[in-house]
């Protein structure tokens, strides 16, 4: 069937419904994308506020894209429409052509809700991971191994709808036929996919995290300012932000405890001092200062 599949390339064959699984930043994201390309979305939270903020957030994303690419009235409404609420997880699942989950990064949360999902998803359901740190084999552990044969990480960028790169990292056990389904998804969601083995960190966040901290080292040791580090990798990298900027805006907490995870136990990580969170590093977060969601981070904000 795989095989088939593959060859015909629309990924609109197999894969019409999406659940996903956290309606944050990311989730919120990843439902509007899918939404905005024709795939109908269930969009799973815990509860209905955290639902209610994530619809929230997609209609102003979509009501600025429609703007700038001068849609008629109706198009926001009518994406919106395709995206339909639930804090039922089994419901979210169960008529799903594929699963992608985007919630807090705990594995042994990520675990749980992957192996409750597997008993209810239908058989050919894919199940993809958003995650930013851990390791797909680690996330798929407790899933039936037909189910291992269709676990990928599909990773996004923030933020989504503008970020055109995907991230598909494959594990030993990733049947490698449905990868060609997957590079057709990603192109039918508008975006680029790039295909890597299940490491730590994937390719982007294995070279911006020690980046960031590098950044971080350099200021705390009074070498430059906060401004001059993100002109400097603006102006003379040609980065779209300076890592401060880009910190921010993905939330300090997020490049916290991606560190602090690989400092204390990833493969080929463990251990590196780069990656240990420094006593400024840790007291920002204490003190919540985790970026633009939080009014301050490395700058401050008008909320
Ligand atoms: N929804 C809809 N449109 C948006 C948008 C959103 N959320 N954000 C930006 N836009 C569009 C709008 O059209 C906007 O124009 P408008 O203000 O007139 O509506 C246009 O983009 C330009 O936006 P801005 O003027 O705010 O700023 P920029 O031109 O700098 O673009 C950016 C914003 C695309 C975020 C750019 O600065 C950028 O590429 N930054 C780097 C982002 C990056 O590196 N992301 C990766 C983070 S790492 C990660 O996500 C991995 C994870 O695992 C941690």
């Amino acid at each position: 069937l795989l095989a088939h599949l593959a060859n015909t390339v629309n990924p609109r064959d197999t894969i019409s419904h999406i659940a996903v699984f956290g309606a944050g930043i990311m989730g919120g994201g990843i439902a509007q994308i899918s939404a905005m390309a024709g795939y109908t979305v269930a969009l799973w939270d815990m509860i209905d506020d955290a639902l209610a903020s994530g619809v929230q957030a997609i209609r102003k994303s979509l009501i600025r894209v429609a703007k700038k690419q001068n849609r008629p009235d109706n198009w926001v409404t009518d994406i919106l429409a395709r995206i339909q609420t639930t804090t039922d997880q089994l419901k979210a699942v169960e008529s799903a052509d594929m699963a992608i989950e985007a919630i807090v990064e705990r594995l042994d949360i990520k675990q749980q809700l992957f192996a409750k999902l597997d008993k209810a998803a239908p058989p050919n359901c894919v199940f993809a991971t958003n995650t930013s740190s851990l390791l797909v084999g680690d996330i798929s552990r407790d899933v039936s191994d037909s189910r291992k044969q269709r676990f990928v990480a599909l990773h996004f960028f923030n933020p989504v709808v503008m970020m055109q790169l995907v991230e598909i990292a494959y594990t030993d056990k990733t049947d490698k036929l449905l990868m060609d389904v997957l590079k057709s998804w990603c192109h039918s969601v508008g975006k680029m996919p790039v295909v890597c083995r299940d490491t730590p960190g994937f390719i982007v966040n294995r070279l911006l995290v020690p980046y960031n901290a590098e950044a971080r080292a350099l200021v705390e040791r009074g070498d430059a300012t906060i401004e001059d580090v993100d002109v400097a990798m603006r102006l003379g990298a040609g980065y779209p932000m300076g890592p401060f900027e880009l910190s921010d805006m993905t939330g300090l907490d997020t490049g916290y405890h991606i560190a602090k995870g690989w400092y204390e136990s990833a493969p080929g990580l463990k251990g590196n001092p780069l990656l240990k969170p420094t006593p400024q590093f840790e007291q920002m977060i204490k003190d919540g200062h985790l970026g633009r969601k939080t009014g301050r981070g490395f700058y401050t904000y008008d909320q």
